[in-house]
């Protein structure tokens, strides 16, 4: 069994669904203590029963990463419970609103970027105010291939994500020298939830295969393959990574 971050205190953001909860659950499995973050209590809940049932240690804070105090507050708990803090990911993250860009309205923009791009600031910002005190850590930020190209009526959530790899850049080359590693994840299609949702829209019906067709594995991906690659980025094999890329996409983004 991977033991790779063995004794590492871990916050996860969105941990109570999809690619959050497989990625709490993997880093548990490799040793951590996880604190899952979340404003869905039940799914949260869900995600650390699962793991105190395999008979390892996880909590779970309620917080909405739009909200600075509560991500000031959820590192807080973090070191409350754990002493320290390891590890991030930082994973919590809104669909786009589905509408082309002239449509947006200012409050529909601003709700995605508030959790997409906003929230992973916040959650860097007072992580690594935390790290920093014990000599380091690694993060990894959910970016998506959307940060790199675009799909129709979806420029809002293209841009956060566009706006995650550049935080991430910024973060790992002020904090390099002082040991805390900073890398993006960015996620082909998965099947999850917001994935689920976008294909009931029946504006989207078609969708689905399409987006297998543009995936040269031919599928889509589940939660877990997105979960070893961030177990990887978040342990010491990674220690040599940082500012990094990294697709897990069934080569969506080498077409
Ligand atoms: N599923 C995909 O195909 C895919 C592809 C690329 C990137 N992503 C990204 O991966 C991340 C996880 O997506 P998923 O597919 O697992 O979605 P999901 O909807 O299954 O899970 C997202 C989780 O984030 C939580 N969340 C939403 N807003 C929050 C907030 N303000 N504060 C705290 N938690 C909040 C939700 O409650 C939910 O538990 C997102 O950032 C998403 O943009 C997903």
């Amino acid at each position: 069994m991977n033991r790779d971050l063995e004794g590492k205190s871990i916050i996860v953001t969105g941990g109570g669904s999809g690619i959050g909860r497989a990625a709490a659950l993997a880093c548990s499995v490799a040793g951590a203590r996880v604190v899952v973050a979340d404003i869905d209590a039940a799914g949260a809940e869900e995600t650390v029963s699962a793991i105190r049932r395999a008979g390892d240690d996880a909590i779970f804070v309620a917080t909405n990463v739009a909200d600075e105090e509560q991500v000031e507050a959820l590192v807080a708990a973090a070191l409350g419970q754990y002493g320290r803090l390891d590890g991030a990911f930082n994973n919590a993250g809104l669909s786009q609103t589905n509408l082309p860009l002239h449509e947006l309205t200012a409050a529909q923009w601003r709700r995605i970027q508030s959790v997409n791009f906003d929230g992973v600031f916040f959650c860097m910002k007072h992580e690594i105010r935390a790290m920093l005190k014990t000599g380091g850590g690694a993060i990894v930020n959910t970016s998506s291939t959307l940060g790199r190209v675009a799909m129709r009526s979806a420029a809002d959530y293209c841009g956060s994500k566009a706006g995650v790899l550049g935080l991430t850049k910024g973060a790992a080359v002020d904090y390099g020298d002082r040991h805390i590693r900073v890398n993006a994840v960015l996620p082909g299609a998965v099947d999850t939830p917001m994935v689920q949702a976008l294909v009931s829209d029946p504006q989207f019906a078609d969708l689905i295969e399409k987006i297998r067709a543009s995936h040269p594995l031919g599928r889509i991906g589940v939660p877990a393959e997105i979960a070893a690659a961030v177990v990887w980025l978040l342990s010491d094999k990674a220690s040599f990574v940082t500012g990094a890329e990294l697709a897990v996409d069934g080569g969506f983004l080498a077409i």
